[in-house]
């Protein structure tokens, strides 16, 4: 019998409507278009607004979108994987809270938080689930709503972080496509310059922890950045190599949308050149869990049945890794 490998049949993507722009930032904290688009490569992001808008509020138009392209039933998801650090409630999980508002009434699932590698953890720990034969049509969520840990008196966070969500289906094939390989880090010492400090079991929320705005995400740029730069190079150079790719066998690279000089020291790294990087960042900024299928979203008509494609991430925890898949369909004939 032929291995099965968990394929991604469906992808779909959410951003809400509001605009935050370089410009409107200009009014809110001592910064300027300039200094954002050199150092980051964003321009705009998108923020949830409205009282009581959790991240789920972003995945039901998201989940919904994708049952219906994939034309199924909420009831034909067996399991959901919801990655994310924004999610409604510290419990119960926003999975068992989105199964609850599509109807996924025969789904179990859970919530997985591993920063902004979140979305490609999620995939590896969904696509067991698939290889194993136990489940057949399993969600994989990336979704945060960032302008809720967001101060935005804060020039050095609030000009990266946006809010949306994508998701994919995943599902068995005999053929050979979906998930081939992955390489997942983390290393917890590096919690020391990206986490949020109050608001878990450490330092509970009190009137103290809110006045010192420890709800909020702290981040030493510099420091995290000279990590990410590194290890979302060497891991997705690593995923390559033991999978014998070279650069001319990868069609895509999609990698974390958390500052294009990242992005574009990963590309140099595994040889790519521009045309094969999916980049989305200056439309959306770094939704977090979000950005890998918000691209695959984006780029979903230009991909090809059998095309060799990286995901590539890094962040909080510090977390890592690459995923390798070979995209099972031809979404422009679909
Ligand atoms: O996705 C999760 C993982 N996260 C990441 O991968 C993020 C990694 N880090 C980064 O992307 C970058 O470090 C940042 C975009 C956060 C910052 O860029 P940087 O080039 O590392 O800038 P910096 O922190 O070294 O700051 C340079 C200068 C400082 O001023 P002085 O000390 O040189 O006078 C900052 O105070 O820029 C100043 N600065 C700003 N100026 C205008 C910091 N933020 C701003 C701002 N506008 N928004």
């Amino acid at each position: 019998m032929s291995k099965i490998t968990a394929a991604i049949t469906a992808v779909n993507g959410y951003v809400p409507d509001y605009v935050l722009t370089n410009q409107e930032l200009e009014t809110m904290v001592e910064t300027t278009d300039e200094w954002i688009t050199t150092r980051t490569g964003i321009k705009e992001r998108r923020i949830l607004k409205g009282k009581d808008m959790g991240s789920t509020e972003m995945a039901v138009p998201c989940v919904e979108g994708l049952l219906k392209k994939r034309g199924i039933s909420a009831e034909e998801i067996d399991m959901i994987v919801y990655a994310s650090v924004t999610p409604d409630m510290v419990f119960p999980a926003s999975a068992n809270i989105l199964a609850d508002k599509i109807g996924a009434k025969n789904a179990f699932g859970f919530d997985l938080n591993a920063a902004c590698s979140g979305f490609i953890y999620a995939l590896t720990t969904a696509s067991k689930f698939i290889e194993s034969g136990t489940h057949k049509k399993v969600l994989v969520v990336g979704c945060d709503k960032m302008s809720s840990i967001i101060d935005y008196e804060d020039r050095t966070t609030c000009i990266i972080f946006g809010d949306g969500c994508g998701a994919v289906l995943l599902e068995p094939n005999k053929e050979g496509f979906g998930v081939i390989d992955s390489k997942l880090y983390s290393d917890g010492s590096g919690r020391v310059h990206l986490h949020q400090k109050a608001g878990g079991s450490m330092r509970p929320p009190t009137h103290e922890t809110v006045d010192r705005k420890e709800h909020f995400v702290y981040q030493e740029g510099q420091a995290v950045f000279k990590f990410a730069v590194t290890r979302m190079a060497d891991v997705s150079a690593e995923i390559m190599e033991r999978n014998q790719l070279t650069s001319d066998d990868v069609a895509w690279l999609v990698p974390h949308q958390a500052n294009k000089r990242i992005i574009d020291a990963t590309a140099r790294r595994m040889g790519l050149s521009d045309e094969k990087v999916m980049l989305n960042i200056h439309k959306y900024g770094n939704t977090t869990n979000g950005t890998i299928p918000l691209c695959l979203w984006e780029w979903e008509d230009k991909l090809n049945k059998g095309d060799n494609i990286i995901l590539s991430a890094f962040g909080g925890g510090f977390t890592w890794g690459a995923v390798y898949i070979k995209w099972a369909y031809d979404s422009s004939k679909k």
